[in-house]
């Protein structure tokens, strides 16, 4: 098989593992903005993908799934302990959003963070043709960018930053700090979700290497010259807004809504169960609401779903029990037989039922302590072609630098949460209409091949060399 001139590195592949009722395995393609944003691209240059396939011991031999080349990385299990749940996600992931969880700083967790960056550059290094594009992605690979430059000089390297950088005080604590800023360093572009992420590493490469850098530039001391800018990520807005139209949509949301009980109006989180989202945040300033009598149950009621995630990490464990502890209290004092004042639903959806979700909902909460871009937010606004709908959104995430017509809060401020969710619930519908209107403007003209293309531009257009 000759190269292949565009390559994505990725921690997953953008694959599900699906049983056969005989027994066997198929890998059937997972929906997901980043790997639709690309398939035009990948189909134009015989595309690869490469990535694990989730689970330790199911390493499928490189196949080809919609015009993509799909090569697995295999971890094994205690790699999956030590760099994914360990380094990636009790390290990088609390360190890289401020703190929020304990970061864990330990040196076997680092050391298969190498190994396993060392084995995702060298697949990469196999599957590239002559001169071929890279694109690496997130925090679980931040190393793969200068170990396939020494692999292969003649690759052009992009790197894009999922989640949010650290500020330099942060990320100083990190003992491996100077490595993971040269593994960064061996791409010609790095790319972030907002400026203040760019700026944040470009103060790092002077501060912690003394580099030079000239606005969006580092100079390195080999000659090179890095860029780093922000490309904030979007969505495939089109093809949500299409299910969202779907007749059987629609009655999935009426029955919903049914179910909930007219006139009741219907507050919605939808999250990874994950620390950093401020789900416990959000029910406590609800059940406050209702303590206080500013709400009663049948005013409004609150539908969380909380997608279950790395549930082997310690933090989640905790987490869970945090706010299924909180939605039972709510639900104990303000409940009724088949009335919860909290429905809670800890399992993954299908993006129907998702978009019937967002269908159903007069306010959509998401309200995280800190996140790099945050994609429900969008969703929401996608599936609001009527132009109804209040979107609540904390100041911390990067999707706020582009919708300032949401009602911004402070997620910290239990008070000024408990305010904007009143303001929510009585907004003038007029008003509503004009901040979603708003915002729907902008999200369709910022779609995910918007993000997809401009990066690649940037990344082709530059002389980096
Ligand atoms: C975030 C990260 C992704 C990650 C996703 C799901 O969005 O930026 O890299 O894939 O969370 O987390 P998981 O650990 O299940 O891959």
């Amino acid at each position: 098989r000759a190269g292949s001139s565009f390559v994505v590195v990725a921690n997953r592949l953008p694959v599900d593992r699906v049983e056969n009722p005989d027994g066997s395995i198929r890998w059937r393609r997972s929906p997901g903005g980043l790997v639709t944003a690309l398939e035009p691209v990948m189909r134009a240059n015989k595309g690869a993908w490469i990535g694990w396939a989730g689970a330790p011991g199911t390493a499928p031999e490189p196949f080809d799934e919609a015009g993509m080349h799909l090569v697995s990385v295999p971890l094994s299990a205690e790699e999956v302990e030590d760099y994914y749940e360990g380094f990636s996600n009790a390290t990088l992931w609390p360190l890289y959003h401020d703190v929020i969880a304990p970061p864990v700083y330990r040196r076997d967790w680092w050391d298969a963070y190498v190994r396993v960056n060392h084995r995702f550059a060298d697949a990469a290094a196999r599957v590239a043709a002559r001169g071929a594009v890279v694109w690496v992605h997130d925090y679980q690979l931040q190393l793969v960018p200068e170990m396939l430059r020494a692999l292969r000089p003649d690759l052009r390297i992009g790197f894009f930053l999922h989640i949010p950088f650290p500020p330099v005080e942060l990320f100083a604590r990190l003992p491996w700090r100077q490595q993971v800023l040269r593994g960064l360093l061996g791409a010609d572009l790095v790319g972030f979700q907002r400026p203040g992420a760019a700026s944040n590493f470009l103060r790092l490469t002077r501060r912690l290497l003394g580099y030079q850098t000239q606005r969006d530039q580092i100079f390195l001391p080999d000659g090179r010259v890095v860029r780093a800018r922000s490309f904030p990520i979007s969505i495939d807005v089109g093809e949500l807004e299409e299910i969202a139209r779907r007749p059987e949509t629609e009655r999935r949301a009426w029955e919903i809504r049914e179910e909930i009980g007219a006139p009741s109006k219907i507050l919605l989180g939808i999250d990874r169960l994950d620390y950093t989202k401020g789900i416990a945040e959000r029910i406590h300033a609800f059940a406050e609401l209702l303590n206080e009598g500013l709400l009663t149950p049948d005013e409004a009621t609150f539908i969380q779903v909380a997608t279950p995630s790395r549930e082997r990490v310690e933090q989640y464990q905790l987490l869970r029990d945090e706010v299924e502890l909180a939605v039972g209290r709510v639900n104990g004092t303000h409940g009724r037989i088949g009335r919860p004042a909290v429905t809670y639903l800890h399992h993954s959806h299908e993006r129907t039922e998702l978009a019937a979700l967002y269908r159903a909902a007069d306010v959509m909460v998401v309200t995280p302590l800190r996140d790099g871009m945050n994609l429900v937010a969008k969703e929401y606004i996608a599936c609001r072609y009527d132009h109804t709908g209040v979107l609540i959104l904390s100041e911390f995430a990067g999707a706020a630098d582009e919708f300032r017509q949401a009602l911004l809060v402070n997620p910290y401020d239990v008070d000024g949460l408990k305010q904007t969710m009143l303001q929510a619930l009585r907004m003038e519908p007029r008003e509503a209409t004009r901040k979603m209107r708003a915002m729907r403007r902008h999200l369709v003209e910022h779609d995910v091949d918007r993000w997809a293309s401009s990066f690649l531009t940037a990344l082709s257009g530059e002389p980096g060399r």
